[in-house]
């Protein structure tokens, strides 16, 4: 992998709480989603297809199942990108914690991610970086500027040629209040752990949709969180997957 900024970001975000947890210490318990700025632009999302996306195998797209870095032109319609962002956090149920139940199992149900899209191609969405509303099913538009988008996959570094082709890429984005309210310096881990399921439902749940996935852990972590506007501490981009068309 290329350079990796990645270790002044965990010794900052381990040291920051190796302290009691939040929970214990009767800290009230963060949002189950970040907040939208009141000023955002929402896009309502179709509720995901349930009933037209086909079924597809589950042992044979374990088995097939590859990382893909080579995509054909065309775009996903939008209810293939709602299929995608519910099979990888999609809200089922929120309990009476409160606390979400979703496609993903996450430590202590605490769901601490956030999803950013960087849309290259999806049928009715302007090329740019948004964020999933996973409580509302919106997304909402973070950045239409070409610097960002250009700036995201340069970050990327030996996978900037696939942020660039793919049709758009997920940005996984830690939210590290919401583990470690519970689970302290622990919290930490099931942040990565929690990542990987979610984009292993996504390699999963493209193949349904003709679409192939690569993960990508190689990025510039300070370049990233400085354009996602995350301060790298609590609010760290975790990992990636690209999803285009195979
Ligand atoms: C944590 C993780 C990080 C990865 N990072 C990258 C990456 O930065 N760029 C890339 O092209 N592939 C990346 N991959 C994909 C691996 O290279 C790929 O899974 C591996 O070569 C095995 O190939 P397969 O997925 O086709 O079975 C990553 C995979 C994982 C699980």
């Amino acid at each position: 992998m290329a350079e990796n900024i990645g270790k002044e970001f965990m010794h900052k975000t381990v040291h920051a709480c190796l302290s009691q947890p939040g929970e214990k210490s009767g800290v009230p318990q963060p949002p189950l989603e970040y907040p939208i700025p009141a000023a955002a632009r929402r896009i309502a999302l179709p509720e995901p297809p349930f009933d037209s996306i086909p079924a597809v195998d589950l042992f044979a797209a374990i088995q097939e199942r590859r990382s893909v870095r080579q995509y054909s032109q065309q775009a996903l319609t939008l209810d293939e990108l709602s299929w995608l962002l519910w099979v990888t956090q999609g809200v089922q149920q929120i309990t009476d914690r409160p606390a979400t139940l979703r496609p993903v199992p996450s430590a202590g149900a605490r769901h601490a991610l956030e999803t950013y899209l960087l849309v290259n191609r999806v049928e009715g969405l302007t090329a740019g970086l948004y964020r999933y509303a996973a409580l509302e099913n919106e997304l909402i538009e973070v950045s239409l500027s070409a610097e960002v988008i250009q700036g995201i996959a340069l970050a990327c570094r030996s996978s900037q040629k696939i942020c660039q082709e793919s049709a758009l890429t997920f940005i996984w984005v830690a939210v590290a209040e919401r583990m470690t309210w519970r689970y302290s310096e622990r919290g930490y881990r099931f942040l990565h752990l929690d990542a990987g399921h979610v984009c292993q439902n996504l390699y999963l749940a493209a193949e349904a949709v003709g679409c192939g996935v690569c993960a990508i852990g190689g990025y510039n972590d300070i370049e990233i969180n400085s354009l996602l506007e995350l301060d790298g501490d609590e609010l760290f981009v975790i990992y990636l997957a690209t999803v285009g068309k195979r």
